[in-house]
């Protein structure tokens, strides 16, 4: 069976890592793939947003199933073409990914079922400026604020009646950079300016959400859903944001664990019946079938669980932990999942706890350099339970060689998180490269529960 991965980061590695472990023995490709992913699979160097060299490479390769790890291709509707060119896929099509696309389909969405969700409005052009924009004859990046000019004051009205902390969130993909919390609103008209009149994120900011600042630990739930049935996998938390304590610019993602320690069976319980049977209910009322990993981000609020975001993919670092913690053959629960039989499967999962540990290019989310050669992974995988997961690495003259923002995901499993997490701390003290940063306290909190 040949066996394609789209994508190429951390989680890319953990999937083609995972999927190699299957009793099927699959041939493994991955596009573009990175220096880890090349470990497990042949890396074949198409773009993951190349739909047309990807669907005739999988033609001309006959490859048997294709798995999509980023939102990009999934959200611009790859899981359609695949589809639709007779090739099986692993992933929503673009109208079940809109989810993720599209915030304020998610919150309409969330508001219509009644699942629990920040009070939110919702701030962008009417169809009658669009409409009066597409006549006018000019491309998207010559409109200005000024075409949409009512969505930008209206927010700016609203904005200024708030007296409670806020969070504006363009409404389209930003690859984890359009999200800003303001405790103190007023500082949000700057935030508005930036996406609606500067335009910084592009479309992705033409219209936004804005919403109350809720608080509470943060956890992230994943699952399997072949259209109808749900099948949710062990919890995870991550760290976005830069700094220790959770402080600095918000990230891909710092580090992650599983599970969530903050969860009790009782809120998984809660979570599926008031997040996800809602959802995936609603979806196939409109004729949508959600099939692929759906990812619920939520915020464990006094009030209860509270849906942030809906992810229509495997998590980046979260997929890393959850992964090391499978038991079961990957591509089993994967092709349960395409053909609607998520009922008959059983996961088995290990009892101990995963945790991954970023290391970053210094500078990153910022501008970062490249190139940098990476000392010691060898060593560090040698490691018991430790898995060395590549994100942005290259290899060059047979050196491996920092190639991205998030460099490594450091996973280790451990009795205990504060074991896992000592075991991964480890594991990244015989790792160098130039510049590396990485937060000296991921699930330090979790291991202290
Ligand atoms: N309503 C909210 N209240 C407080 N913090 C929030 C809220 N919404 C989002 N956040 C914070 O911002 C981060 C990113 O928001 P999210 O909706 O997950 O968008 P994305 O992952 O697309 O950037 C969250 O992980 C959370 O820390
Ligand atoms: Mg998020």
């Amino acid at each position: 069976m040949k066996v394609l991965v789209i994508g190429g980061g951390g989680r890319e590695h953990a999937l083609c890592w995972k999927l190699a472990q299957s009793a099927r023995r699959p041939k493994l490709y991955c596009a573009p793939g990175n220096a880890g992913t090349a470990q497990h699979a042949e890396n074949v160097p198409i773009a993951a947003d190349d739909f047309d060299k990807l669907l005739s490479f999988a033609r001309k390769q006959a490859i048997d199933l294709t798995i999509v790890g980023p939102e990009e291709p999934l959200c611009a509707g790859i899981v359609d073409r695949f589809t639709a060119a007779g090739l099986r896929m692993f992933g929503p099509t673009a109208a079940a990914a809109r989810l993720e696309g599209d915030k304020t389909f998610a919150k309409q969405l969330m508001r219509e079922v009644g699942v629990p969700t920040a009070e939110a409005r919702m701030f962008g052009p009417t169809a009658q400026e669009i409409a009066q924009a597409k006549q006018s004859g000019r491309g998207r990046d010559e409109l200005s604020y000024k075409d949409f000019q009512s969505g930008y004051d209206m927010a700016r009205h609203y904005v200024s009646t708030r007296d409670e902390g806020i969070v504006v969130k363009a409404a389209g993909l930003a690859k984890g950079k359009g999200v800003f919390v303001h405790p103190d609103p007023s500082e949000a008209l700057l935030t508005l300016e930036r996406l609606m009149v500067q335009r910084e994120l592009g479309e992705a900011g033409q219209r936004v959400v804005i919403e109350e600042l809720l608080t509470g630990p943060e956890v992230s739930v994943l699952a399997l859903v072949d259209g109808l049935n749900i099948y949710l996998l062990e919890s995870a938390a991550d760290h976005k944001r830069l700094g220790e304590q959770d402080t600095g610019p918000n990230t891909g993602g710092m580090g992650a664990y599983s599970p969530a320690t903050t969860l009790t069976e009782s809120d998984l319980a809660t979570i599926e019946r008031d997040v996800f049977v809602p959802i995936v209910d609603a979806l196939r009322r409109d004729e949508i079938v959600y099939r692929g990993v759906l990812y619920a981000g939520l915020m464990m609020t006094t009030a209860g669980p509270k849906v942030l975001e809906f992810n229509c993919r495997f998590g980046d670092p979260e997929t890393q932990p959850i992964l090391m913690r499978l038991e079961s053959d990957l591509l089993d629960a994967v092709e349960a999942t395409i053909d609607g039989r998520l009922d008959q499967i059983e996961l088995r999962w290990d009892r101990r706890a995963a945790v991954c540990v970023v290391m970053a290019s210094g500078g990153y989310p910022g501008d970062y350099p490249k190139g940098h050669a990476i000392d010691g992974l060898k060593e560090a995988g040698a490691l018991p339970d430790v898995q060395v997961f590549h994100s942005g690495t290259a290899t060059r003259a047979d050196q491996i060689v920092t190639a991205g923002g998030r460099v490594l995901g450091v996973t280790a499993l451990g009795d205990t998180i504060s074991q896992a997490r000592q075991r991964a701390y480890e594991a990244t003290k015989l790792i160098r490269f130039e510049g590396a940063y990485l937060r000296g306290d991921i699930a330090m909190q979790a291991s202290n529960r």
